[in-house]
Formats: C-alpha cells, structure tokens, sequence
C-alpha cells in the first residue's frame, strides 16, 4: 500500500502527522505493509518552488494507490493570482486524478450531538452521505474567464456543462453507496431553471433502472437546502453535482456540529484522495489546537474505499468513538466536564485505543 502524504498548509502539518501515528498502529495490528512519501502541496509548495501543485508531488499521487492530504490555503497566499492559489492544487489533484466522486459523510457521534446548532431530536443518528460530482459541472465548464466589454464594463462567465457518461459514472456511484447503506437516494438538482441539470436528473432516472433495491427521489437544491435543517434523518445518500455539492455539503456537515470531525474521499474507482472537511485554520495552526479525527477517519475511509479493509477501517471508529466516550476533547468540540487535550494527544489517545 503505497500512500502519498500532502500535509499542505496550516493545520495540515499537524492533523497528518497525528493520523499517521494511528496508521503505524493499524499497520503494524493489520500487517498491511504501508509505505509512505511526503511531499509539499498548496502554499507551503508555492513558497518553496513557486507553484502549489509541483510536478514531483503530482508523479507522487499519481503513482501511490492513496493519497492523503491535510489542507491547503491561508490568508497569507490570498493575494495570489488565481493560478497559483493553493486552492488551485486541490482542482489539479482531482483533474489530474479524475477524482470524479468525492464522499462526503455527515454522521453525528452520540458524545457530540449537543455540538449542532439544531435541536437534539432533529440531529441525533444523522447518517447521510454526500456523493458530490468533484471533476465536472461548474468548476471546470468552458468557455470560462472575464472579459471586458466595448463599453468598458466587464462581463465574468462560467459553464455548467454535464454529459450523460460523467453523469452515469457518478449516478453509480451513489446507488451503490446507498446499496450498502440505507439504500435510499436522492438526486439534487435545479430541473426548474437549469436544463443542464434536466439531463442530470434524466440520466440518473435512467441509471437507477439497474438499481431497482435502491429508492430514488430527486429534489430541487433549493428545497434540499431547506430540507437539510428543517429534517435531516430523511436523508441516506445526497447525489448531487459539484457546485450544489460543495454547497450542501457544508450544510450537512455543520448539522453534527463538529466539522472538525468529519473525513471524506474522493475516489476514481479504488484510487482515492483523503482529507478532512475543515480547511487549514490559519488561526489555531502550529499550536497543537486542531482536532486531528476528521483526518483520522479520513484514514479509515482510506482503509475501506481503496484497500478495501473493513476491519482495520472499523477498528479506527470505534477507537474514535471510544476516546470520544472516555471524554477526551479538542477545543472545537470541547463543553462542561470534558477534558481539553490537543492535537498530539488526541492523535496518541485514538492509537493507544486500537488494541
Ligand atoms: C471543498 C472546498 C473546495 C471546493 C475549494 C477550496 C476549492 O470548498 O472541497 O469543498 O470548492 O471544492
Ligand atoms: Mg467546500
């Protein structure tokens, strides 16, 4: 198991390094024979040789069967120009690795479920999954840029374009997550207005007539907005393209309170990229504050989606919700009675729970 490690900015330094001490752990548990390489990515590659996503990183991820990365950006790279942002490194890394399906769990933990901001009976045994389109739509459509007008304003434009294979490919993927899950799905879009879109929600009618044990529905985004904090727990899997995604997937992930929490995969068949859902926390970075678990689980999806290591997968939870239960917390998710430990700590504790 060859397994490419992007630390990138801010907190990623720290997180990585916590979840690769449970690695080791599982590694040496498991006999899993992992390898692993750094290399830089985002800003911290931009200011060492002048590009977020440098040649020697990108062979890396290529070549590795998993790639796990911390977080990328900072206000100190903001003034940037768009080119080299580091935020430009992730859009490479998933081009580049047509990382088409990126997963997204929202998943409340019992110790956690007075995090949300939403009342307990709305929020306790959330378990949806976000399956967010990651190499299309939007994000990449052309024709694309800013142009200045003859009369001298300026006109910005972007593409949404789909096509019926890159939708088909995501579509399966969705129904068979949900096949191992609670096998409902739902289909996100903007049919009313956008006809992009009216093909999404046709194809993805048309994909789900090999999938008869799975459940469809298909929903307005603006409705599955409202939906997401009105009644959560109707949802299993949220299919959905890659802006709509990106944007519901931060609803969804707020609703367990605790985005320092929660992992995700972006995956092209077996090969993936893992990270956590936060970003890189510019503020709390190099003190040893972040919570390090949405990178541990992040492993543990790692574990499962591109080693296919259910057991080591799991064992990496339940020390997860072990440490959690034994009262041990970061300071984003710290309340009355807990214990307030840091980012090693954390690190340390998760492995120490994995017998
Ligand atoms: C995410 C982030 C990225 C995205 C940014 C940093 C490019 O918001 O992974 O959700 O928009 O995809
Ligand atoms: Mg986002």
């Amino acid at each position: 198991m060859k397994i490419a490690v992007l630390p990138g900015d801010g907190i990623g330094q720290e997180v990585v390094v916590a979840a690769l001490s449970v690695l080791e752990k599982i590694d040496r548990k498991y006999g899993l024979k992992v390898e692993t390489e750094k290399a830089n990515v985002g800003g911290t590659a931009y200011d060492e040789s002048g590009t977020p996503l440098p040649d020697a990183t990108l062979k890396l991820a290529k070549e590795a069967d998993a790639v796990l990365l911390g977080a990328v950006g900072g206000p100190k790279w903001e003034p940037l120009d768009y080119a080299v942002r580091p935020e430009r490194a992730l859009l490479g890394l998933r081009a580049e690795l047509d990382l088409y399906a990126n997963l997204r769990p929202a998943k409340i933990y019992p110790a956690l479920v007075d995090a949300s901001s939403l009342k307990r009976e709305v929020v306790e045994g959330i378990d949806i999954m976000v399956v967010r389109e990651l190499v299309g739509g939007i994000y990449f459509g052309k024709p694309k840029g800013v142009e200045t007008l003859p009369d001298g304003t300026e006109r910005g434009f972007n593409t949404l374009t789909y096509t019926t294979p890159e939708i088909e490919r995501i579509a399966k993927v969705a129904f068979d997550v949900a096949r191992k899950r609670g096998s409902k799905v739902c289909s996100v879009d903007k049919a009313n207005v956008l006809e992009c879109t009216e093909l999404w929600r046709r194809v993805v009618t048309k994909v789900h007539k090999d999938y008869a044990d799975v459940a469809l529905s298909h929903m307005y985004v603006d409705n599955a907005a409202m939906q997401l904090v009105r009644w959560p727990k109707q949802f299993d899997v949220i299919v959905t393209t890659n802006m709509f995604g990106d944007i519901l997937s931060d609803c969804a992930a707020m609703l367990t309170g605790s985005i320092g929490m929660l992992p995700s995969a972006s995956l092209s068949g077996t090969k993936g990229m893992y990270e956590p859902v936060h970003g890189s926390a510019p503020d709390i970075a190099g003190q040893d504050k972040a919570n390090p678990l949405a990178t541990i689980l992040s492993v543990a999806m790692m574990l499962q989606y591109s080693f296919g290591r259910l057991d080591a997968a799991a064992d990496i939870e339940q020390a997860v919700t072990k440490v959690l239960d034994q009262r041990y917390r970061t300071g984003d998710i710290m309340s009355a009675g807990m214990s307030l430990v840091g980012c090693r700590r954390m690190g340390e504790l998760v492995a120490e729970a994995i017998a």
